[in-house]
């Protein structure tokens, strides 16, 4: 099988690459990744050389490059995004351009060279927040962040398009990853990296908001799972089953690294703060698909990823993400 993975610079792609190849020592997997800020040709030294693997430089708005690349595969996995709630608050044109417009140029791609699978990488979060019990694939999305709101426009699409054109689309919809390469402007590795430099840990609100926590090679088997064994026009959900409070994350992580709670900085609650996010993935379940990975010794261990690859985050955190940063603070903090 031959796989365009696009956004594979980034965390969850560049996991699902290395899965892949590891896997199916015969597929050839061509990577299409822009290199936005979040994307970092780091995260895939050790199979840069593999025969199976190369990576084109460009944009998945590019109909011509994307055209090209399509016509050598047989199916797309589309990860490419921008991917953070905050980024999205400040500034939401890019995740409209590339979360929507992108995923049409993908598709259209796709059906121009008659490809009998897609697959769309989504989110939990277009379900929207959920006190209580969970969400199933049927229920309505409610995005509340504009990235939540491009990923459902982009699912709204692939969706639409299974039912016009009978476009062989699948759409998985993942709760919060974590894992080794994740970029330092998420919770985890954003509070594992501020620790080990002793450094405050903007908790928003009241850090009783919940989120459920999968190992991102977890997400990869998923994905894997859906690929050769889901059903055409289905969405799957897939969650961790591991639901912590954010103050319960924090202390995790301050424990693993033996640093004091005094770090924990209450900060202003971020704009449309989603409470609570939980789906039921009995779908995926019954199409074979286990997690594997425990929470808490892989949360363990990811802080001790970040605790042995110092180079890998301190060159990103010195770079342009401190623009970022201030710019967090100057207007939430
Ligand atoms: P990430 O931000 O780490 O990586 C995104 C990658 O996409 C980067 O390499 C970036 O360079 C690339 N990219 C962005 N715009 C592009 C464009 N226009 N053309 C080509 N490449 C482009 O994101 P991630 O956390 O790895 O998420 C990957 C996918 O998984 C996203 O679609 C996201 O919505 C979805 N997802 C993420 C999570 C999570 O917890 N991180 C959970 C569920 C679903
Ligand atoms: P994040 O990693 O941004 O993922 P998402 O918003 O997509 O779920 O945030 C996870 C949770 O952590 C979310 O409830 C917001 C909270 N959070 C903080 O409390 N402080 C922070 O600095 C960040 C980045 C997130």
């Amino acid at each position: 099988m031959k796989l365009l993975v696009t956004g594979g610079a980034g965390f969850i792609g560049s996991h699902f690459i290395r899965y892949m190849l590891s896997a199916y020592p015969t597929y050839h997997i061509i990577n299409l990744d822009k290199l936005t800020y979040a994307g970092n040709l780091d995260n895939l030294r050790d199979v840069e050389a593999n025969h199976n693997y190369r990576f084109v430089k460009g944009d998945i708005c590019d109909p011509a490059l994307v055209n090209k690349l399509a016509e050598e595969v047989d199916v797309i996995i589309n990860f490419a995004a921008e991917t953070h709630v905050d980024r999205s608050i400040m500034d939401p044109g890019g995740f409209i351009q590339t979360d929507v417009y992108g995923t049409y140029v993908l598709m259209e791609a796709a059906r121009r060279f008659n490809h009998q699978r897609y697959i769309q990488i989504s989110t939990d979060e277009v379900y929207g927040s959920i006190a209580s019990g969970a969400f199933t694939e049927g229920s309505p999305l409610q995005p509340n962040s504009p990235y939540a709101a491009s990923k459902a426009a982009g699912d709204l699409l692939v969706l639409s398009y299974t039912r016009t054109y009978g476009f062989p689309a699948i759409i998985t919809r993942c709760s919060n990853n974590f894992g080794p390469n994740q970029y330092p402007e998420k919770v985890i590795p954003l509070f594992i990296t501020n620790a080990i430099e002793n450094k405050p840990l903007p908790l928003y609100g009241d850090g009783q908001n919940v989120r459920d926590w999968i190992y991102v090679v977890d997400h990869c088997a998923a994905i894997d799972c859906v690929l050769h064994q889901g059903k055409t026009g289905n969405v799957y959900n897939v969650g961790g089953g591991n639901e912590r409070t954010n103050i319960e994350l924090t202390h995790l992580i301050l424990n693993a690294l033996e640093r004091p709670a005094s770090l924990i900085q209450f900060v202003k609650d971020r704009p449309g703060h989603d409470r609570r996010y939980a789906i039921n993935d009995q779908k995926i379940h019954a199409l074979g698909y286990q997690s594997r990975h425990p929470f808490d010794e892989t949360l363990r261990a990811t802080v001790r990823w970040y605790q042995d690859n110092l180079a890998w985050w301190q060159r990103i955190k010195s770079g342009s993400f401190q623009q970022y940063y201030s710019r967090q603070y100057s207007t939430s903090g």
